[in-house]
């Protein structure tokens, strides 16, 4: 039995990514920190296992992987998705919310990857690491506030140091990084910034996360044994110039 983890499990993106792993026949441990949303989850499948953990508190996450190897013997792949975007703008960011965007959306991974390719020594084929990044840490013409993109692009890089340093012990690293799709984030915009970002897809509509779950799919799929080292861009071709 393969052995995912999908951080972030209880949000949109989460869900859809959580329903697609079990679909392809693995068994997902979904962590969030919103415990009682996880517990509304996959209730009727024995291919989830629920882990409510802050994953701004590293410690927290050392705990984490070690129930995970003491129960599954290791790990397959790991899905950093536990994310969210404060909409403070430069120049008035408070340092708090700085210091939390960053560990929300960068430590928490880096934390991660660093229990999960433990976890993945000695286990069979490629393993696989995807990483949640965000267009917004690449199209400036978009709201997105410097935080935000700071967190991603410190993401994609991590993305890039592990796909290098891992390749020859077969952990294939990839960053999604996908605009506007429909999730409970949506709800940090304004109605005015959410309905000109959708104006702006191309397909003139948000993306479903069931698409990028897709794709989060595919890299762990046989067919992402391969892939290693990118950040795969998923807009419906909007910034291509
Ligand atoms: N929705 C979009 O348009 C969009 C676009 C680009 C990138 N993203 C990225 O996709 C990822 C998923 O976002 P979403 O749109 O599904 O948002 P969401 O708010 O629906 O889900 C985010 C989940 O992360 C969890 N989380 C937040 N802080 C946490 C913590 N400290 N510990 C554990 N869990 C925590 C939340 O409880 C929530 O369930 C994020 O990394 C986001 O930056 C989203």
């Amino acid at each position: 039995m393969r052995i995912a983890v999908v951080t972030g499990a209880a949000g949109g993106m989460g869900r859809a990514i959580t329903a697609r792993l079990i679909a392809d026949g693995l068994h997902v441990v979904g962590v969030d920190i919103d415990g009682a949303a996880l517990l509304t989850m996959a209730t009727d499948t024995d291919a989830f296992t629920p882990e409510a953990v802050d994953l701004t508190d590293p410690a927290a996450i050392a705990g984490l992987f070690d129930r995970i190897t003491a129960r599954f013997g290791g790990l397959d792949a790991l899905v950093n998705n536990a994310g969210t975007c404060f909409m403070s703008d430069f120049p008035d960011i408070p340092a708090d919310e700085l210091t939390r965007q960053m560990q929300i959306n960068f430590h928490s991974a880096f934390h991660c990857c660093q229990q999960a390719v433990k976890a993945m020594a000695g286990r069979p084929g490629v393993r696989k690491i995807v990483n949640i990044s965000s267009n917004g840490a690449y199209n400036f013409d978009v709201f997105d506030p410097p935080h935000y993109r700071a967190s991603k692009a410190a993401m994609d890089t991590l993305t890039k140091d592990l796909a290098r340093r891992y390749a020859r012990d077969k952990i294939a690293v990839n960053s999604l990084a996908p605009a506007m799709t429909e999730t409970p984030l949506f709800n940090v915009l304004t109605a005015d910034v959410l309905a000109r970002a959708i104006a702006a897809m191309p397909h003139g509509a948000a993306m479903q996360p069931d698409e990028i779950a897709a794709w989060v799919s595919h890299l762990i799929s046989p067919a992402g044994d391969i892939c290693s080292g990118n950040v795969i861009i998923l807009n419906q071709g909007r910034d291509v110039r």
